[in-house]
């Protein structure tokens, strides 16, 4: 059997998951691995017993020589357009990172090198396959909420700003908003079928990450993300879109999901409000009830939904490589995920400004 060689660009935390999903697939062959940090990628390829696979610093230099056919860019957000466009450039399928960039025009920037390659580019949200979330996704689609107009989502982790290459605005380059923020916005874009955003109106603080009472003293030193943010969004087709995330703040949680719909609503609630990490929807679902009226009376129902475990990252890495080898669309396209980007980039421009903005899209997309 000829498999796919595959090579992993930035070989941190996150690339560990991908490097466990691509292990348990005979028809892959991990060949290569870069990171700029001179020895990581040959510890890393080490550690999964891959001593034929070769290591790098320099990515170009990876791509140029080893040629895989797909990659999975792993690296931090700021260098998320860079490395997915140098890799469809050297004509490999790339399953990127969440968030897909940092900033509107790098998305931008890597549609069009993925037009221009003819290869695929999903995005890695791991909760798209969890059986909850699609079955949120069939309520919504089954038209029982009627005319959706109003949304409400976000969450929070009441203690949970993470360290490492999170918190400082040259490598994240934005914080919880984009973060864990990119799911809550999939979560109910994904189910309402992704309209486009309008214009944005946001703020954003940093008042826990920069605190020492509330973070170690050498990452507030170096914390120059959002913390918590909340945003006011118009969605195309009169849809309001209501969004406040958080990493740190003095509640358990900012609220349930809401989906507001003329003949029902849907409420997702937080699976963990009482966790100090579990307050957000960042990958997590409780209750899902259905609010509607039965008979002139309204009426609570409660959509029965049973975490049934899943492996997701296993699901999402492994609908992308089903995706190349059947010659099938991405799973999670760009066209979709560039209005998720829209929205983090127009709430980090509308909170830097201090009023609301347009989003910018080009008219052919
Ligand atoms: N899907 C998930 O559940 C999930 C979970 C955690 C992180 N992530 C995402 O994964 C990405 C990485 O997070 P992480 O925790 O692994 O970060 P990390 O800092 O542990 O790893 C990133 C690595 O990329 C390397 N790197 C940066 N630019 C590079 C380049 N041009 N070429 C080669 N290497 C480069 C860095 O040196 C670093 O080692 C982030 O975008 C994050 O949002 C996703």
């Amino acid at each position: 059997m000829k498999k796919l060689r595959i090579a992993i660009i930035g070989t941190g935390g996150i690339a560990h998951a991908h490097m466990n999903a691509y292990k348990q697939m005979e028809d892959i062959e991990v060949v290569a691995g870069s990171d700029l940090i001179p020895g990581k990628a040959r510890a890393f390829l080490d550690e999964f017993d891959l001593k034929e696979a070769k290591d790098y610093t320099d990515t170009q230099k990876m791509l140029d020589e080893i040629k895989p056919d797909a990659v999975s860019v792993c690296t931090y957000n700021s260098t998320h357009a860079e490395c997915a466009i140098q890799a469809l450039e050297a004509g490999c399928h790339v399953l990127l990172e969440k968030p897909m960039t940092v900033h509107l025009d790098e998305a931008l920037k890597i549609m069009e090198a993925e037009k221009v390659s003819g290869k695929i580019l999903t995005i890695g949200f791991q909760p798209r396959y969890d059986s909850r979330m699609k079955k949120i996704k069939e309520i919504v689609d089954s038209g029982v909420l009627g005319k959706i107009y109003y949304i409400q989502t976000g969450g929070g982790r009441r203690r949970g700003i993470p360290g490492g290459t999170f918190i400082e605005k040259d490598l994240a380059g934005v914080g919880a908003l984009a973060d864990i923020g990119c799911y809550a916005l999939d979560m109910v874009l994904n189910a309402i079928g992704y309209p486009k955003p309008l214009t944005v109106s946001a703020s954003a603080y940093d008042y826990f990450g920069k605190n020492p009472k509330y973070t170690p003293e050498e990452d507030a030193k170096r914390f120059s993300v959002d913390d918590f943010s909340a945003a006011f969004v118009r969605l195309e087709g009169g849809i309001t879109l209501d969004f406040r995330m958080s990493w740190a703040m003095h509640m358990d949680t900012t609220g349930a999901t809401i989906i507001l719909g003329t003949d029902a609503g849907l409420k997702i609630e937080p699976a963990n409000p009482e966790s100090l990490w579990g307050g957000a929807w960042d990958g997590s679902c409780g209750n899902v009830t259905l609010f509607h009226d039965q008979f002139g009376t309204p009426t609570c129902t409660p959509i029965p939904l049973d975490d049934k475990g899943e492996d997701r990252f296993y699901l999402k890495v492994r609908s992308f490589v089903d995706a190349i080898l059947e010659n099938k669309p991405a799973p999670i396209p760009t066209s979709q995920i560039i209005y998720n980007q829209a929205i983090i980039d127009g709430i980090i421009r509308s909170s830097e400004s201090g009023k609301e903005v347009a989003v910018e899209l080009p008219e052919n997309m």
